[in-house]
């Protein structure tokens, strides 16, 4: 018997009863063996400030929080850093024993792991990359290939002020396109990104003509209900590499794992299964 207690994780959003996150990290913890547990939280904006004051005396030692607190959470937080800081947004907090809450993003981190380990050779110092939406999703993906060098970003949004906004926060790197010529974006792009919400169950497919699309291109979609979006299937029909959004989930999700349960976990075809509900 040891007094040690077994450390709490949630994820922290509403609605939040749809999240894979509490079945991917409850696999993590029984797979390495690890005491813990890890609930789903449906948790009001107002009393957002009032729960994560009370989650450490609980015994929590994280969180992720999701759609509607990614962005209040930086205000609470204690130490913000730098790269969520930039994004505007957290996914991620630790509960630290000084008492201190820390909020970081992982989602560009995410994003980039995802397509490091789905697309073998990718450089995204080779080309200009090309990327649809400006929302949330978005800016994770602007401050991630920033950061691994990419020489030049075409952003696109239905709101051109939106990217317009974007391109004033990130830097002369960004080229504003108009959403009626997102096409012409695309031609020479080396990485191409779907970061809006079109193409997922429910919602409207992507107008957006493909036929710029160079065959050299890697193509990836934030999307992953379905897996495969019309998007990636066009894409792949024009000989483009393509990688799945499902991985950058995966990939968001171990950095916080690692850092309340001490192991770093595999994301691994088991691990996607499980997301997936197999
Ligand atoms: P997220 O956090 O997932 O990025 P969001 O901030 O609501 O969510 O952004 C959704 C993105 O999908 C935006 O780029 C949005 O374009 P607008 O900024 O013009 O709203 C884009 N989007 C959603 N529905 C769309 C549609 N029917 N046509 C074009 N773009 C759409």
């Amino acid at each position: 018997m040891t007094n040690r207690k077994i450390p709490l994780a949630a994820v922290i959003g509403s609605p939040v009863a749809h999240s894979r996150s509490p079945a991917l990290h409850t696999h993590w913890l029984k797979k390495y063996g690890l005491h813990g547990h890890y609930v789903p939280m449906d948790v009001s904006q107002h009393d957002l400030p009032e729960v994560l004051a009370a989650l450490p005396k609980m015994g929590f030692v994280g969180a992720n929080v999701t759609i509607p607190h990614k962005e209040t959470v930086l205000k609470l937080a204690n130490v913000v850093t730098d790269r969520a800081a930039l994004i505007g947004a957290a996914n991620t907090l630790i509960f630290r024993s000084d008492g201190k809450m820390h909020a970081d993003n992982t989602d560009g981190y995410g994003f980039i792991e995802n397509l490091r380990h789905n697309a073998p050779g990718w450089d995204p110092k080779s080309g200009p990359a090309a990327v649809l939406g400006a929302g949330g999703a978005a800016r994770a993906v602007l401050a991630s290939l920033l950061d691994v060098g990419v020489p030049e970003i075409r952003l696109s949004n239905r709101t051109r002020a939106r990217s317009e906004a974007l391109r004033k926060e990130f830097g002369a790197k960004i080229n504003v396109y108009d959403w009626v010529k997102a096409g012409n974006m695309l031609d020479t792009a080396a990485t191409v990104v779907n970061a809006t919400s079109l193409g997922m169950d429910g919602k409207s497919e992507m107008r957006v003509p493909l036929d710029a699309l160079s065959p050299n291109a890697l193509v990836t979609d934030l999307v992953y209900t379905p897996l495969e979006t019309e998007f990636l299937r066009t894409a792949k029909t024009a000989g483009c590499m393509t990688v799945d959004g499902l991985g950058m989930l995966l990939f968001q999700a171990a950095p916080g794992f690692e850092r309340w349960f001490g192991v770093r976990p595999e994301v691994d075809e088991e691990a996607r299964r499980v997301v997936l509900g197999l």
